[in-house]
C-alpha cells in the first residue's frame, strides 16, 4: 500500500514536473476563461443554455465497468489497474483537474464540447494542448473500457449487433468480418503511441482510422468534419507490452474476443443522436 502510494506521489510529481511550462506563466491562468467562453459561444449557436452558475464540476475518472480481472486472459488484471488509475485517472483526469479544474463548472463546457473544438479554432493554444492530450486521454478511455466485455460473456455475442449498425457495417464494408479484418490492419500497422477506430459520420456512414498518441476523429485536426467513434483500440504499448512484449499484432487479435457489441451498437445510436456523453467521458 505505501509503495503504491509512493508511486503515486512520485507520479503526481512528475506531472507537474511535465505541466509546469504550461502552469508557468501567469497570463496563462488568466487566459483561462477564454475556454469557456470559446465552448459556450458554441453552445450558444447550437440554442443551448448559456454560461450557467452550477457548482463547480471536476472532470471525473469513473471506476471500471467490471473487475481488473474480468479481461483475463485477454489483458491481465495488473494491465487493468495501471491503465485505469494510473494513466486514465492520475495522468489523463489528474492533469484536466490541474489545469481546467479550477474553470470547469464556470460555464456549460463539457468534456465532449471541448474535444471536439481542438483543431477548429476557439481554444488558446496551450489550453488546446490540455484538452487535446489529456482530455482526448481521459475521452477515449472512457469509450475503450466500455466496448470491452469479458471473453465470452453475452455481451461479445455478435447476436448484440442491431439492425442499423448491421446495415452500415455491411453497407460500408461487406460483412463484419472484413471490417474487423482492416480494423486489426489499421491497428498493428498504426506507428508510435496510438488508437485504431471506427466512427460514424455524421450521413451514418462508417470509417475506419488510426489516429495519432490521444487524438481522435472528433478532433478538427484529424478530420474535418467530425466522425463520432463508436469502437476503438487503445495500441498505446502500455495496453499491451506487460502481456505480449512487442507482440502487438497477437493483442490486437486477441482484443476482437472482447468487443462489447451491445455498447457498440448502443454506441452508433448515440452517435446518429450526437449524444457524445453516452460514448466516452461526460465531462
Ligand atoms: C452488456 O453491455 C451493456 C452495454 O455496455 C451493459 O450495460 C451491460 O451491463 C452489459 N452486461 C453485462 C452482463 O455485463
Ligand atoms: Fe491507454
Amino acid at each position: 500500500m505505501m509503495e503504491l502510494k509512493t508511486a503515486r506521489l512520485l507520479g503526481l510529481l512528475g506531472l507537474l514536473l511535465l505541466l509546469l511550462p504550461v502552469l508557468a506563466p501567469a497570463r496563462e491562468l488568466a487566459g483561462v476563461g477564454l475556454l469557456l467562453h470559446a465552448a459556450a459561444a458554441g453552445a450558444a449557436a447550437d440554442g443551448k443554455a448559456p454560461p450557467s452558475t452550477a457548482p463547480a464540476q471536476k472532470f471525473v475518472l469513473e471506476p471500471l465497468p467490471y473487475g481488473y480481472g474480468a479481461l483475463e486472459p485477454v489483458i491481465s488484471s495488473q494491465i487493468m489497474q495501471l491503465h485505469h488509475d494510473f494513466h486514465e485517472g492520475v495522468e489523463y483526469v489528474g492533469t484536466l483537474n490541474a489545469v481546467l479544474g479550477p474553470l470547469a463548472g464556470t460555464g456549460t463546457a463539457t468534456l465532449p464540447d471541448l474535444v471536439g473544438l481542438v483543431g477548429r479554432g476557439g481554444l488558446p493554444p496551450d489550453q488546446e494542448l490540455v484538452v487535446r492530450n489529456f482530455g482526448g486521454g481521459h475521452w477515449n478511455h472512457q469509450l475503450f473500457w466500455k466496448v470491452m466485455a469479458p471473453p465470452g460473456s453475452a455481451n461479445t455475442s455478435r447476436n448484440n449487433i442491431s439492425p442499423s449498425l448491421a446495415a452500415a457495417i455491411s453497407g460500408g464494408f461487406g460483412s463484419v468480418d472484413e471490417m474487423l479484418s482492416r480494423f486489426k490492419l489499421l491497428a498493428d500497422g498504426h506507428f508510435g503511441s496510438g488508437w485504431a477506430w471506427l466512427c460514424a459520420a455524421a450521413d451514418g456512414g462508417l470509417r475506419l482510422l488510426d489516429t495519432a498518441n490521444q487524438d481522435n476523429p472528433l478532433m478538427g485536426v484529424v478530420l474535418k468534419d467530425p466522425c463520432v467513434p463508436i469502437l476503438g483500440i487503445d495500441v498505446w504499448e502500455h495496453a499491451y507490452y506487460l502481456k505480449y512484449g512487442p507482440k502487438k499484432p497477437d493483442y490486437t487479435q486477441a482484443w476482437l474476443r472482447l468487443i462489447n457489441w451491445a455498447q457498440v451498437s448502443a454506441n452508433y445510436d448515440a452517435a446518429r443522436r450526437g449524444d457524445l456523453a453516452a460514448i466516452g467521458a461526460a465531462f
